[in-house]
């Protein structure tokens, strides 16, 4: 008796489930608007599930980004690729990207003089940043007069977003984590699907494009990719929340490149501010400001692709053997004739 209860009972819901899916499948064929919103919870449970996160103060060698034989290093100890120009193919991997219709936010902050690198930087942009894709560049900036005419391509827009003027250039650099936080939760969660913000004071030399593209994306900082962990320019005071002891470190990354899908680098904006607004508390600020902030957040909360320093170049740094080609760089400023303080 009981024994053939359990088989009703089981026969009960092998139909269930099979109704239940042949009316998934039904409408996720059949309706186009029910289609898109099936699809996009499962890539936010799969976004869940993928997140990378270590907890603190656990040991392990720092990983190298150029082997012992010269050679440039490919993937993370945590297997995230490495983007280095030779491991991916420009054309193949554009060509599958460009099937999922995404768009790209673009945000730069260009307080005071700083205004006088957007030129540069969006024209630079338009040769070579995301060619083909649909980008949106959202400008802050304290005088909108100055943002430049710059003649965009198709399918790509620029929003001018005004902020207040600030005196100090650390406090712009405080704020900005606060900004992206809260363009993400008024616009972007609707108006995009991945996001980098850049610094402003650069150009584009070489193609960027949809290999960059990943859930959390950071970028290894030029001047310190072949320099041991300790030495790293981590904030070292337990006082402050970016704090990094001397044994913890896989790479440094440059707080000039922060990107992925929308969700994930509002979750990193968010924490990066919560933890500046701890700081700012107790007065302290940590050795380089958000960067400082972002390394931790990074350290703990793994990226899953990583930009070499292709990504993220220094003008005046002289060229070297593992870096083939420079797509993106600081360019060389008077930083008396641009910051607003010393
Ligand atoms: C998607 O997920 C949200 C929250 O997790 C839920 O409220 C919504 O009903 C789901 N939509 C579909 C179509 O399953
Ligand atoms: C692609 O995305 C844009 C902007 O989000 C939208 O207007 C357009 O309808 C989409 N096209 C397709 C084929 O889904």
């Amino acid at each position: 008796m009981k024994f053939q209860n359990i088989n009703t009972f089981l026969l009960v819901l092998a139909i269930i489930s099979v109704t239940g899916l042949i009316f998934l499948g039904y409408t996720s064929t059949s309706v186009g608007y029910k289609d898109k919103r099936f699809c996009l919870n499962l890539t936010k449970e799969h976004q869940e599930n993928s997140k990378l996160q270590l907890p603190q103060g656990i040991s392990y060698k720092q990983p190298s980004v150029v082997g012992p034989d010269g050679k440039v290093i490919a993937t993370t100890p945590w297997l995230s690729p490495i983007v280095w120009e030779g491991t991916f193919d420009p054309f193949l991997i554009d060509t599958i990207y460009k099937q999922q219709n995404i768009t790209i936010a673009t945000t730069v902050f260009a307080l005071g003089k700083y205004t006088q690198f957007l030129k540069d930087f969006l024209e630079s942009a338009e040769q070579n940043y995301f060619i083909g894709f649909r980008v949106h560049y959202y400008v802050f900036t304290d005088q909108p007069e100055q943002v430049p005419e710059v003649k965009l391509g198709e399918e790509r827009q620029l929003t001018v977003l005004k902020v207040p003027s600030s005196n100090r250039w650390q406090e712009i650099t405080l704020r900005r984590m606060e900004k992206l936080e809260k363009l993400i939760e008024s616009r972007l969660v609707s108006e995009a699907d991945y996001i980098f913000s850049l610094d402003v004071d650069t150009k584009f030399y070489g193609r960027w494009g949809s290999e960059s593209l990943g859930r959390l994306v950071g970028v290894i900082h030029p001047g310190y990719y072949q320099t041991p962990r300790e030495q790293f320019p981590y904030e070292r005071r337990p006082e402050s929340q970016a704090f990094i002891p001397h044994a913890e470190g896989d790479y440094y990354y440059g707080g000039a490149v922060i990107g992925g899908l929308v969700k994930d680098v509002h979750e990193a904006a968010k924490t990066c501010r919560e933890q500046l607004d701890i700081d700012a508390a107790k007065s302290i600020e940590a050795a380089w400001q958000e960067e400082s902030h972002l390394n931790k957040y990074f350290l703990y909360n793994k990226p899953s692709k990583v930009l070499s320093p292709e990504y993220l170049w220094q003008d005046f740094k002289p060229h070297t053997n593992e870096v083939k080609i420079i797509r993106f760089s600081q360019v060389i400023k008077n930083y008396a004739a641009v910051r607003p303080n010393p």
